[in-house]
């Protein structure tokens, strides 16, 4: 089916990552533009660019917490494709070691908080900003949530926390915002659960981590990326998706939950009251 974004621009942030790089391609194949985005990983975003050639996309580099850095990238996005139509935030990062919050330091917390929320609250203020001047007429906002913002994740409460703020505070906020702006204009998210992805490395090499996520999981596996990929192109496509707004999609294969316990660690003599 053909989604109509052939000839769209899109800014994928994070695309140097696992997820982010195959979205990219994703769109590419659908005939959009793409501003590849990448913050320290400059041979990623620049493999891709290579392979499509720069009528299809452009690297675009840079640290989305920061706001010169937002607007340096738009800019040069538009230069090279004209005006974004569709923004995709998923650059985020996962602070991989368990930390409980009695033993977060406030210096984790903010670099998280800046990093998975500043920036996209960044982002998506440039991009509606730049679709009010350019009167875009059907712009989309996918941004990448998480079940960590759903369920909640122990030891990672800075991660959990900014993911929550994205599928609730800023979704639900921006899809009203933004229709004041451009009446057909649409907010979504797609909240993956595991993927397997270098951000998730620490988890996809233990196995008894991939037991436990799979107790919670109807389906018997994790997501590859393209699985991801595709709900974004879904949501970002006004032909299948134009009455969708203020949406978050779970991605997860059913997951409901997390494990709270090793089974060692129940202690049956005070189960029952
Ligand atoms: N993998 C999973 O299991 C999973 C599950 C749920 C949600 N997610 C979400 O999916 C998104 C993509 O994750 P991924 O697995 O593809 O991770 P990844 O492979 O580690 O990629 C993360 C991307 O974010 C970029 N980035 C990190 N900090 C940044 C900053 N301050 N400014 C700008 N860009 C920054 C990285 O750029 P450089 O590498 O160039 O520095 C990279 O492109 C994230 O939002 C993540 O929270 C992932």
């Amino acid at each position: 089916m053909d989604l109509e974004l052939a000839g769209k621009t899109v800014f994928v942030t994070g695309a140097s990552g696992g997820i982010g790089s195959v979205i990219a391609r994703s769109f590419i194949a659908e005939g959009a533009h793409v501003g590849v985005h990448y913050r320290s990983n400059q041979a990623s975003a620049n493999a891709l660019v290579s392979e499509f050639g720069s009528q299809a996309a452009v690297a675009v580099g840079g640290d989305l917490a920061d706001e010169t850095e937002v607007e340096s990238a738009f800019a040069r996005v538009a230069e090279q494709f004209g005006a974004v139509d569709i923004l995709i935030a998923n650059a985020g990062v996962w602070p991989a070691e368990h930390v409980p919050i009695h033993e977060m330091t406030v210096a984790q917390w903010q670099a998280t908080l800046d990093t998975n929320l500043t920036s996209v609250f960044l982002c998506c203020r440039r991009f509606i900003q730049q679709v009010a001047k350019h009167q875009i007429e059907a712009p989309a906002i996918v941004m990448i949530g998480s079940t960590a913002g759903v369920f909640g994740e122990a030891g990672h409460a800075d991660y959990a926390a900014s993911k929550a703020a994205i599928i609730s505070g800023l979704n639900l906020t921006l899809k009203n915002e933004i229709a004041h702006v451009a009446p057909l204009g649409r907010v979504n998210v797609v909240n993956p659960g595991w993927v397997v992805t270098p951000l998730a490395r620490k988890f996809t090499d233990d196995g008894q981590a991939i037991k436990d996520a799979l107790a919670t999981i109807s389906l018997r596996k994790v997501a590859a990326p393209q699985d991801i990929a595709n709900a974004t192109l879904f949501l970002a496509s006004s032909r299948v998706a134009g009455h969708i707004t203020g949406q978050a999609l779970t991605v997860s294969g059913g997951m409901e939950g997390r494990k709270l316990y090793a089974d060692e660690a129940l202690d049956l003599s005070r189960a029952i009251p």
